[in-house]
């Protein structure tokens, strides 16, 4: 197939070099003015990707968004007028809502959605490190894009473990609950995640999740309380040595993903009249972190 991937950040990079060695025509379009980029994924020799290419483009059969959710507008509108209306557009980031604004400007597209725990860091522009071995789901957001499950196919062959769900909305809340939970934490004490398993964060979590669990059941999201808290420790635990995206954003005072992650679920929480003041703290410290970079 031709995949483009829009965004070869550390999982954007870590896709599209497993995509093309499972044999797929990949280019990437970065941001960077450059006519090729040259990507090594851990030990293994570099590969060279064709960069910004409008011909490419024209001609993807799949275009993987990989850039972070508060970049996919404008990242995405100066292509679409080159974007073929078969082309499958599969977004792949942390947070929600961020399609909810592009997607009224792709409407004749198949568009997908994809979540995946793969860990992958990026030390260098050219090198990216696979650095947890995960899982990836993807389930259609419009109708076109429902009828897209031999994709999950394509991508499993390129990076297991992948599967279709009929149930994105579950798993892309599955996915928020976990990053409502571990992210603003661990950015706002610069920890590790699995210093979260620590008694002194138990207390915190568990309003985090109290209140993240009485969302998801407003939302009609099937989940208990119970699953919910064995989903989190789960990830603290499988994840425990890593530094958390958004750590790593507050770290290098980069813009974080907080209004799609703790920001998307108190406007959800307001819409359902449900009080969630541990969330919202959480939420008013990392803006006043990024506030204080713009400020100083
Ligand atoms: O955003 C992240 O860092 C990851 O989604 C997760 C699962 C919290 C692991 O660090």
């Amino acid at each position: 197939m031709n995949i483009v991937v829009l965004g070869p950040g550390a999982v954007g990079s870590l896709w599209a070099y497993k995509l093309n060695l499972a044999g797929h025509n990949v280019s990437v379009y970065s941001s960077q003015n450059l006519p090729n980029l040259s990507l090594e994924l851990d030990e293994q020799p570099a590969l060279s990707f064709v960069n910004q290419s409008i011909e490419l483009l024209t001609k993807a059969d799949v275009l993987l968004v990989t850039v972070k959710a508060w970049q996919v507008e404008a990242a995405i509108e100066p292509l679409i007028k080159h974007i073929d209306e078969r082309c499958i557009v599969v977004f792949m980031h942390n947070g929600m809502g961020a399609v909810d604004t592009v997607a009224p400007l792709l409407d004749r597209n198949p568009l997908v959605l994809a979540t995946t725990t793969h860990g992958a860091y990026k030390p260098s522009r050219e090198k990216v490190l696979h650095t947890g071995h995960g899982n990836t789901l993807l389930g259609g957001y419009n109708s076109k894009g429902s009828r897209c499950d031999f994709l999950a196919e394509v991508f499993n062959h390129a990076l297991a473990n992948c599967q279709w769900t009929e149930n994105i909305n579950l798993a892309l809340w599955n996915k928020l609950a976990i990053n409502c939970a571990i992210n603003p934490l661990t950015a706002i004490e610069q920890c590790r995640n699995g210093d979260l398993a620590k008694e002194h964060y138990q207390e915190k979590l568990n309003q985090i999740i109290d209140e993240v669990c009485q969302v998801m059941r407003a939302e009609k999201v099937p989940i208990t309380r119970e699953q919910l808290e064995e989903t989190v420790t789960q990830v603290i635990k499988a994840t425990a040595e890593n530094y958390s995206s958004m750590h790593q954003d507050v770290f290098y005072q980069r813009k974080t993903e907080i209004d799609f992650i703790t920001g998307y679920l108190l406007v959800s929480a307001k819409r359902h009249n449900i009080s969630a003041p541990t969330n919202q703290a959480l939420y008013d410290n990392i803006k006043t972190i990024e506030n204080s970079w713009t400020q100083s």
